[in-house]
């Protein structure tokens, strides 16, 4: 097992502990927890909490709290610790570290990054294993000539349309003639004239939309018919074509808290929810009946902060387990890794959360990973991280497709000064680009 690369020791105990930051859990911690409330304030949920984990002493951990800020009265006690101040929102708990973290121990040396052989591409490292390497790209990059396009069709076996595919772009106008498949066709042709496999994304979101959609006064009924005549357009517009779809993107309310005893765990995203309740299912049939009886086409459901086991990725698991009782069809689900190096998910939260969904007969695609590492941040931790990750998703016979959100820093949504992704601004491979390779040659991966 390798030693998770970064860990962050924050808890108050006196022997080290690692700090899974999406979960906010302390790995090693002895848990208490339990509900203090009701309070009248965040002021009183936390003396009631620092009282309480005063009266529990041994427990070794540092006491945190979180106010309910939908239902504002209660107050949890958690097996908690971390930095994190104030995730509050309509829907989630704060919380809160009390007491002083120790000064997190220098990180132990990194082994060096052997370079990779020459000439050695990802995509012909990866095919050895059955598993598709990309990047999501854009239209103005790929149609042209340049080291965009050089670097991104030599380097990856699957690419996914950015921006291009999604309800905005691709269906600008209301009704059924109101698509522009320009950009997303092109994101197809470059990528079949590149023997490259295309993922598609997305099918329904809450952000991305065209304005007569966003703007628009629709019944319920209406949202639900264009929600099923779109996805039904475009499932068929590009059939077999499509490696498979994300048929629902980010769907599920962000959580550190626990799920509230009133809560569906979906958050409110315009215009489907709250309006349609049952969005995410009539989605999902709608892809269903469009790909058709014998389609090779996968359905996904994508998201964020569900990467490791955690209070997020429980409710992905809930919902994407229910869809599979309600008889709602569903091949995979997609954990998007937008993560940093400095407070990555661990290792084993994160082969632990593949190995559910594949209980559950799904296939788990890495989507849209990038890597923060800003100045200052080592490039060669970053390298470890990703190519770490590479190692959980070989490990796990379930995680068929590993894709970051872009492959150059010079073109990343998240700002150049992040240095997120395996290629420099300038299309030069990063330490991380020889380190994925080594691990794809590396003969047989069956342990991270
Ligand atoms: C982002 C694109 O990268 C940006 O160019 C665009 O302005 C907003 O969307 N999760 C997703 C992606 O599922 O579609 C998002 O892409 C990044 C977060």
């Amino acid at each position: 097992m390798l030693r998770v690369l970064v860990a962050f020791v924050l808890c108050s105990a006196t022997s080290a502990r690692q700090y899974d930051a999406l979960s906010s859990t302390c790995l090693n911690a002895k848990p208490i927890s339990g509900n203090v409330g009701p309070v009248s304030s965040a002021k009183e949920c936390e003396a009631k909490c620092d009282a309480q984990a005063a009266a529990a002493p041994g427990t070794g951990q540092t006491p945190c709290v979180g106010v309910d800020t939908n239902g504002k009265t209660n107050c949890y006690l958690k097996s908690v610790c971390g930095g994190k101040a104030g995730h509050c929102g309509s829907s989630e708990c704060g919380y809160r570290a009390v007491g002083v973290a120790p000064p997190a121990p220098p990180p132990g040396p990194l082994p060096p990054i052997p370079p990779a052989p020459p000439g050695v591409t990802l995509r012909a490292a990866a095919e050895k294993h059955g598993l598709l390497i990309g990047a999501a790209t854009n239209v103005n990059g790929v149609s042209k000539a340049g080291p965009y396009k050089t670097t991104e069709q030599a380097q990856y076996s699957l690419t996914t349309a950015e921006n291009a595919c999604k309800v905005g772009p691709i269906h600008p106008r209301e009704g059924p003639n109101g698509f522009d498949w320009k950009g997303c066709d092109e994101i197809f042709a470059q990528a079949e004239a590149a023997n490259q496999t295309v993922r598609g994304h997305n099918l329904c979101w809450h952000t991305e939309n065209p304005a007569w959609l966003t703007k628009g006064k629709h019944t319920p009924a209406q949202l639900r018919s264009f929600l099923q005549e779109h996805i039904t357009a475009v499932v068929k517009h590009y059939g077999e074509r499509a490696y498979c779809w994300d048929v629902v993107n980010e769907a599920i309310e962000d959580g550190r808290a626990p799920a509230h005893a009133n809560s569906t765990g979906l958050k409110p995203s315009k215009p489907w929810y709250p309006a349609v309740p049952d969005y995410i299912d009539v989605a999902f049939k709608a892809a269903a009946a469009a790909r058709g009886p014998g389609s090779k086409v996968k359905l996904f459901y994508n998201d964020y902060s569900a990467d490791g086991v955690n209070p997020k990725s429980d409710k992905v698991y809930n919902l994407v387990k229910g869809m599979q009782e309600r008889g709602v069809p569903i091949d995979g689900v997609g954990l998007q890794f937008h993560i940093s190096v400095q407070n990555p998910p661990s290792l084993d939260a994160i082969a632990a959360n593949m190995a559910r969904f594949g209980k559950l007969g799904l296939e788990v695609h890495i989507t849209e990973m990038d890597l923060k590492c800003p100045e200052g941040c080592s490039l060669e931790a970053q390298a470890h991280l990703y190519a770490d990750i590479l190692k959980v998703c070989l490990a796990a016979p379930t995680c068929r497709s590993f894709e970051t959100w872009g492959f150059t820093d010079a073109d990343t949504w998240i700002g150049a000064a992040q240095r997120p992704l395996p290629f420099d601004e300038q299309y030069s491979p990063k330490p991380a680009v020889a380190a994925m390779i080594n691990v794809l040659l590396n003969a047989s991966v069956t342990q991270y």
